[in-house]
């Protein structure tokens, strides 16, 4: 069980009927009063983990920015989260610039990513002021130049594919040669020289992110070399990428290893006055949050299937990604192991497992069941499949809880569609 507990949040406690507390509330009373599926958020857990990355951060390099991106979790809460810890956000897209400013963010402090940036994007960044746009292509060049303002140049770093390959899924690769995100050096060089001649833009640096769920420190630092050997630039964005912890068996690296590693290749290869940025999203928010499930049904025979009320409409990571989550009974987390069950979600497809094998003790139907570390892209990916609602998000945190995003409704699933 403590391991178990060791994957929620930290903070997280077993009440003395063997209930789950979740930011010191009972995980019950949250899916009692917001019903289920319900993903709640540990906001003392995020917050300390923001405070964890930007003060280990700083302490290796003083000239530095955390911006966390807001892909990982891109609604205004948490992104005011982050804004309110001092952080910037990287923003991929218009969307996440809307959001971004209504969570109160200061433009200046917006990366703006994207590997094909429309020109609506470019002008809503050019217009309200972002502080970087990280440039990915000429294409993005010819439009910042057709958007940007006489009189006024744009700040942008360009995208280097370092040909990186690390050990994650193919999908959340993107630092390797042939990757659709960035520029190959050689094309890098010349796209800098045009950018340095433009009257509308100005070349601050350099970006690079190697892929996301990496759990060892090596790609991070050999990803420093390729970048360094471009040249000395005011800024170097070195992405995101650090893995979570999801499973009993999953070591992820510290962010205190991550950044020794980091900064160590950063210290002997960039230039010493650079500003070093980085752009953590998973491992910011992946273990801050839970989803709870209700039980629907409990289906035994060859293999015991666990029916849940939610699956790939609020968690893609399984489907997309092949990704391991585990699972506890909400109201019995000191029960011994149980039996092997697979828990499924309700959606049309045999793909939609959330959990291949996991020990739960005696699950029926009604009882909850509670994933963690679900606090990573699961409310990006969310999705309407089957005419799924999309779930709540909560926040929990010194015994009260507060609805941050509320469930959609049927009307709201009608309410686009004016066929
Ligand atoms: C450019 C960029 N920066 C940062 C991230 C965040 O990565 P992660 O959530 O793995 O930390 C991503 C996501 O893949 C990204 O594409």
């Amino acid at each position: 069980m403590s391991d178990l507990l060791g994957l929620f949040p930290p903070g997280s406690t077993v009440d003395e009927a063997g209930g789950l507390v979740i930011g010191g509330c009972r995980a019950s009373d949250l899916a009692r009063e917001y019903e289920t599926p319900v993903l709640v958020v540990c906001e003392p857990a995020l917050r300390a983990r923001a405070r964890e990355y930007a003060t280990e951060f700083a302490s290796r390099w003083p000239n530095s920015r955390v911006v966390f991106a807001s892909k990982a979790f891109p609604c205004t809460a948490v992104q005011r989260v982050m804004v309110e810890e001092g952080l910037g956000l990287d923003v991929a897209g218009g969307g996440e610039i809307i959001t971004a400013l209504r969570a109160g963010a200061d433009p200046a402090l917006l990366v703006m990513h994207g590997n094909a940036k429309t020109d609506a994007e470019i002008e809503l960044a050019v217009e309200r002021g972002v502080g970087l746009v990280v440039v990915d292509n000429g294409d993005d060049v010819d439009r910042l130049e057709a958007t940007v303002p006489a009189g006024r140049q744009q700040d942008v770093l360009v995208r280097i594919i370092p040909g990186v390959t690390a050990d994650t899924h193919a999908s959340v690769l993107t630092g390797h040669e042939g990757s659709k995100f960035g520029l190959a050096p050689a094309a890098a060089v010349e796209l800098i020289k045009r950018i340095e001649h433009s009257p509308r833009l100005r070349m601050r640096g350099l970006h690079v992110h190697v892929g996301s769920q990496i759990l060892e420190v090596g790609p991070f630092a050999e990803a420093v070399a390729p970048v360094a050997a471009l040249g000395e630039f005011e800024i170097y964005d070195l992405g995101g990428g650090l893995g979570a912890r999801y499973t009993y068996n999953d070591h992820a690296p510290s962010v205190a290893e991550y950044l020794d590693a980091l900064v160590g290749a950063a210290r002997s290869q960039l230039p010493a006055a650079a500003q070093l940025i980085i752009e953590p999203g998973r491992s910011m928010v992946a273990s801050a949050a839970t989803t709870v499930y209700r039980v629907v049904t409990v289906k035994r025979g060859l293999v015991t299937f666990v029916g849940v009320d939610g699956g790939m409409g609020d968690n893609l990571e399984v489907a997309l990604y092949g990704q391991r989550f585990e699972a506890g009974m909400v109201d019995r987390m000191d029960a011994s192991q149980g039996r092997p069950v697979t828990v499924v979600g309700r959606h049309c497809e045999s793909g939609d497992v959330l959990i291949d094998g996991v020990q739960l003790p005696d699950p029926r139907v009604g009882d909850l069941l509670a994933v963690p570390v679900t606090g990573a892209y699961c409310f990006t990916m969310s999705n309407n499949y089957n005419g799924n609602r999309r779930i709540p998000v909560v926040f929990a945190g010194d015994g009260d809880s507060r609805l941050v995003v509320r469930r959609e409704t049927w009307d709201d699933l009608l309410a686009r569609d004016v066929g």
